[in-house]
Order: structure tokens, then sequence, then C-alpha cells
């Protein structure tokens, strides 16, 4: 056993590291959150790499709080399980040794998209797309199981470094349809920053509150930071209900208008107005590059339109606005344009011609009247 102390808000408490824990073998501590710690370790005798989350025993203190925990510890495993796809950790074991509760995980070596929004701010539009796409990949499976996640933030998706793959973890206040309600009616879940209006409100919740925190995710993806931030989690929690963000791209210029759209949507207060599904944001992020680079700025005219009218007919004209096709109209009207010009300029030559044979014509017709009575 390896020991090392760390302070728990005023308390200075010794935090055992054990060295194994079933038959995984530690190796370091890769992360620290609400409960407990994060283990690298090697899983015996194969010797694959794991990440082992560990719930120590809070003691006999506060046993309430202590079976809460383990209840959310064991729902985190139980979804988790239940959820097999790329973009989502996947579960190896989950079991309880010497009065700690573990949990041991595919080991994601890389970054969590928090780390690389910091590093790489801003990030490539084409980056933004890819990562969004696959995080609504993970979350299309999980909402597809029962499984909304409920904390859908930058610390919770981890980027493997080899292949750029992202991976949603941290599955602790997830729900799942028809077990048990972990946490209390009517009590606030999750991240303010990332919160839904409902999350904030302590209201129902569904697939469309992990979409909310997803486009929450995208906005601060493409301009380094969420819409809602400051110290006080309560006036960010207030302002996720009654504020109207500011446009990604007055903070950003360089944002595709259809992307641009796609996160307001994901953004709505009401969740009725929301995307219904992960897989819609999909199919609409695959058109903003399908669109092509020409189509990559932004129309303010449309966007304006999108906030104050519906959602669909924005969208919808969002697909219209391709700059090609504006490309091509503004040639069109300037080539009309000069044929106007051109032919006003031929037909007032003509006139200003006519006019002056007409008066050259009757000045002849008056010198021949006047030669005739001068004879
Ligand atoms: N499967 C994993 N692979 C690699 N690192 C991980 C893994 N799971 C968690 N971590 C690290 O541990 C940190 C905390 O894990 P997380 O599950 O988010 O715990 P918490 O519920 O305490 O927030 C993560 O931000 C990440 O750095
Ligand atoms: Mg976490």
């Amino acid at each position: 056993m390896g020991f090392y102390r760390r302070f728990n808000k005023k308390e200075l408490i010794l935090v055992q590291v054990p060295k194994k824990i079933a038959n995984f073998e530690i190796i370091r501590e890769i992360g620290r959150g609400g409960m407990g710690s994060v283990y690298l370790a090697k899983q015996l005798p194969v010797g694959r790499l794991v990440a082992i989350k560990t719930l120590p025993s809070q003691g006999k203190n506060d046993p309430e709080s202590q079976n809460e925990a383990v209840r959310r510890f064991e729902s985190e495993a139980r979804a988790i399980s239940i959820l097999m796809h790329d973009n989502i950790v996947s579960l190896y074991d989950y079991g309880f040794v010497n009065g700690m509760h573990y949990l041991a995980m595919q080991y994601i070596d890389g970054s969590s998209l928090f780390d690389i929004i910091q590093k790489r701010k801003p990030l490539p539009i084409e980056t933004i797309i890819e990562y969004s796409k696959q995080i609504c990949r993970g979350l299309s499976c999980a909402h597809s199981k029962g499984v909304v996640h409920r904390d859908i933030k930058p610390q919770n998706i981890l980027v493997s470094k080899d292949d750029n793959k992202c991976h949603i973890t941290d599955f602790g206040i997830a729900r799942i349809k028809g077990r048990e309600r972990v946490t209390m009616v009517g009590m606030a879940v999750g991240t303010p920053e990332y919160m839904s209006p409902e999350q904030a409100e302590g209201k129902g919740f569904d697939q469309r509150t992990d979409i909310y925190s997803l486009g929450i995710l995208m906005y601060e993806m493409c301009t380094g930071n969420p819409p809602f931030c400051g110290e006080d989690p309560i006036s960010i929690a207030y302002r996720q209900v009654t504020e109207i963000p500011r446009n990604p791209s007055k903070i950003r210029h360089d944002i595709p208008v259809r992307l641009e759209l796609i996160i307001l949507k994901a953004i709505k207060k009401n969740r009725n107005e929301r995307y219904s599904y992960a897989s819609d944001v999909v199919r609409d992020l695959e058109l903003v590059l399908s669109e092509g680079r020409d189509s990559m700025s932004t129309d303010y005219m449309s966007v304006n339109k999108y906030l104050s009218g519906s959602d669909n007919r924005a969208v919808s004209a969002a697909s219209r606005i391709n700059r090609n096709i504006l490309k091509q109209t503004t040639n069109a009207f300037r080539s009309i344009t000069r044929k106007i010009n051109t032919t006003a300029s031929k037909n007032s030559n003509s006139i200003i011609v006519g006019l002056i044979i007409l008066v050259s014509v009757s000045f002849a017709a008056i010198i021949v009247l006047l030669a005739m009575l001068l004879n």
C-alpha cells in the first residue's frame, strides 16, 4: 500500500493508494474527481492497460451519503455495461474489494476535450465537426438504450491520441430509463455551464437534455468558451434559463452559417424546439462540409431570421444559402444590369441622333421656306 495526503474541503485526510485492486496492478493516478481517484492499471495476467475508477469508503460517519454514492457508482457501471460503442468507454469489470468499489474501464491514452480546447483554441472547423459527429454517435447509442448522460462537457470527453477518436466517459449521474431514480426530484444535477434549462429548474429531462449540453460544448469548441460562464453556479444556471446566448459568429467570424444554426438549434431553451435526436444533428453536420468551402461563411440575415422565426424555416433557408448560388445570382444580376445599361445607352444614342436629324431637317426646311418667301 502506498500513501499520500490530500485536502478534502477543510480536512486533511490520508488516502491509501493501493498497489493492487483485485487483479489490476496500479501504475499511477491519472485523474481525480468528485468521489474518488482514477488510476492507470495493468490487468493481470493479460497485461492490458485499464483505467480504474474507485469509490473509497467514507467510513461510517455519513451512511446516507455513502449509500447514495454507492448507488450512483453502481448506476454508472450499469450504464456503461449496456453501452457498446466506439465513442463510449467500455466497461471491463466492476467489483468491491477491501472496502473499495471499483470500475475497470477501457483506458484512453490521450487528452480530455477540455485540454484540447485550452491548448488549440480556436479548433479548426473540420475538427469541431468531426468531434461533434463522434460525440453525437455515442449519444445516439446511449439514448437508443434509454440512457441519458446528463453531464456532457469537455472534461467528460476523452480523445485518444493515436486515432483522434472521442469517447464519452463519466456516466456518474446518468439516468437509465425504467430504473430507480438516483437523484432526488427537483434537484439540479449536472455542471452549471453545460446544464440545460430543464436541469437548472429541476424539471424532467430526456435525450434533448444531452443535446443541449452538446450544443454548449460545440459553442465552446467554436469560440473557446461556453456562452454562460461566471463564478457563481446559481447565476450561471439562471442564465441558462433566461439569457439568449451571443451568436457564436459574433465571436468567431469563420463559422459556417449552417454550423451556427445547428448550435443555436441545439441550445434552444425550449426543448421542443431543439433537435429531437442526436442522429439528426449528425445529418445536419454532414451537410456543413458537403456544401463546400464556399458556403463556409456566416450570413447574418439568415441567422437573425432564425432567431426570430421557426427553426425549420431557418435551417432550410440555410441550405439554400450556398455561396455558389449567391455568386451565380450576383453574376447573373450584374450581366443583366450591364445589358440594360448597354441597351439604354444604345437607345439614348439613337434618340440623340434622331433628334439631331430632326433638328437638322427642320432647320433645312425653315431655310428653304425662308428662301422661297424671299424670292
Ligand atoms: N477511461 C479512461 N481513460 C483515461 N483516463 C480516464 C478514463 N476515465 C477517466 N479518466 C480520467 O479521470 C478523470 C476523472 O474521471 P471521471 O470519470 O470524469 O470522474 P468524475 O466523476 O470524478 O468526474 C477524467 O477527466 C480523465 O482525466
Ligand atoms: Mg468527470
